[in-house]
């Protein structure tokens, strides 16, 4: 019979690898609590209007890479590509605005783009997701930056950068739209893709997000975004930059980070690593003023960014195995029986172990015990049994004792880890 294959662009993740996304996730759950965050879950699965309504008609996300498909009824379903348009249906339905001013929610799981897949490009990634909703203060977009930078450092992250831009507002992103259509309309019209042709006219502000080197080696040349801003935004973005700049956290400007999802106003940003080849941007977010109200909801600011687990595992590469305290090995039936109450006991007590059920040889037990990376080999053979007790083998030295049973818990020695 043919073996049932996993999709392209899927993985299964065994330990230790599993045990890094543990890790990691456990890192961010720790610095967003100190932040004041809550875990919000969403659903992986909305309705497709949500994401065509929220990243954009015209991005690569919602045009190429969505995995949509009618559910029995025939109503359009899509896994999410993204976490944050699903929070903001959670928050607009579950109406959360109305009892608090500010919410500050964060969620963690699986996200699914049909991409090429290649070296940090997956079809279902993991990516930790935070959001603000509800300020507008300027501060708000540099807390939020302060918390990514202390949970990469936290984790361990060091060559990494902040690309930062800001993309405007409705007062004055149309001017700096005239002014990129004028530029595109200009320009011969072959050296761009047939998607950046149509939406030179669309949606201009999605060639700068353009993947193919002719259409980024032209858009090179176009208007920069942050000399359009209006005054409101140019302070937005200085006071930004100002504190940043008083944290300590260094950054670079990046006029034509414009990022590949249409709900983005005011600052935008990426975080870069040298480390992982192409697939560089560990980390991206923005403020996202006019998605609530465009998805039916109050008028209520947002801001917020997504980590790319997978990626962010490339750099720091897998965890220890993990190990154990105790081995028990068996001789006998009997000692079986008393093997499993032994290691229940030792496990109630915070240890970890397991015991060898399987009538093995000592020999072939001690190879198994070794095998775990086991501080200890607790032996049970007949003469034990007779005395309540356990040959102790501490599997780093060697040495053997034998323990009365109810002594072990003291007489473990630490695990090797
Ligand atoms: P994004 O830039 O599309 O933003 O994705 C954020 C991160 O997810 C990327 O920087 C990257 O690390 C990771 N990522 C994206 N696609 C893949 C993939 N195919 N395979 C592996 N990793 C990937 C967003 O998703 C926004 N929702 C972020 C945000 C939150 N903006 C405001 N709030």
């Amino acid at each position: 019979m043919d073996k049932i294959k996993k999709i392209k662009g899927f993985s299964d993740v065994f330990s230790p690898r599993s045990d890094s996304y543990t890790l990691l996730e456990a890192k961010a759950r720790d610095i967003f609590f100190r932040y004041g965050f809550e875990e919000l879950r969403v659903p992986i699965l909305e309705k497709t209007e949500l994401f065509a309504r929220s990243i954009g008609t015209e991005t690569d996300i919602v045009q190429k890479e969505m995995f949509t498909f009618p559910d029995r009824k025939g109503r359009s379903l899509t896994l999410r590509p993204e976490a944050t348009a699903g929070v903001a249906r959670a928050y607009i339905e579950n109406k959360i605005y109305s009892s608090r001013d500010i919410s500050k929610l964060y969620t963690i799981g699986p996200m699914f783009r049909y991409e090429r897949p290649q070296k940090g490009r997956q079809r279902q990634f993991q990516q930790i997701n935070a959001e603000i909703l509800g300020s507008t203060a300027p501060e708000t977009d540099a807390e939020l930056l302060l918390m990514l930078n202390s949970f990469l450092r936290d984790a361990g992250f060091q060559k990494l950068s902040l690309e930062l831009n800001s993309l405007g507002c409705p007062q004055c992103r149309p001017d700096f739209l005239k002014a990129v259509s004028d530029f595109l309309s200009r320009q011969d019209e072959e050296a761009l893709c047939p998607d950046c042709r149509r939406r030179s006219r669309s949606n201009p502000l999605r060639v700068y997000d353009c993947k193919i080197n002719t259409c980024r080696e032209q858009i090179k040349k176009g208007p920069v975004l942050t000399e359009y801003l209006c005054g409101d935004c140019r302070d937005h973005f200085q006071t930004v930059k100002r504190l940043l700049g008083i944290s300590g956290v260094q950054y670079r400007i990046n006029p034509n980070l414009v990022r590949g999802l249409d709900y983005y106003q005011r600052t935008t940003f990426e975080v870069l690593s040298e480390d992982i080849g192409a697939q560089s941007a560990v980390a991206g977010g923005g403020r996202y003023d006019g998605l609530l109200k465009d998805l039916g909801g109050p008028d209520l600011p947002g801001i917020g960014f997504a980590c790319g687990m997978e990626r962010l595992l490339l750099i720091l590469g897998e965890a220890p195995n993990p190990q154990s305290d105790f081995f028990i090995a068996p001789l006998s039936q009997k000692a079986k029986e008393i093997g499993l109450l032994l290691a229940c006991q030792l496990r109630a007590k915070g240890l970890r172990g397991d015991v060898a059920f399987e009538g093995k040889s000592l020999k072939s037990q001690l190879r198994q015990a070794n095998k775990q990376q086991a501080a200890a080999c607790l032996i049970l053979g007949e003469e034990e049994l007779t005395r309540s007790t356990v040959l102790l083998k501490d599997l780093s030295s060697g040495e053997q004792s034998e323990i009365r049973q109810e002594d072990l818990l003291t007489a473990l020695p630490l695990s090797r880890q």
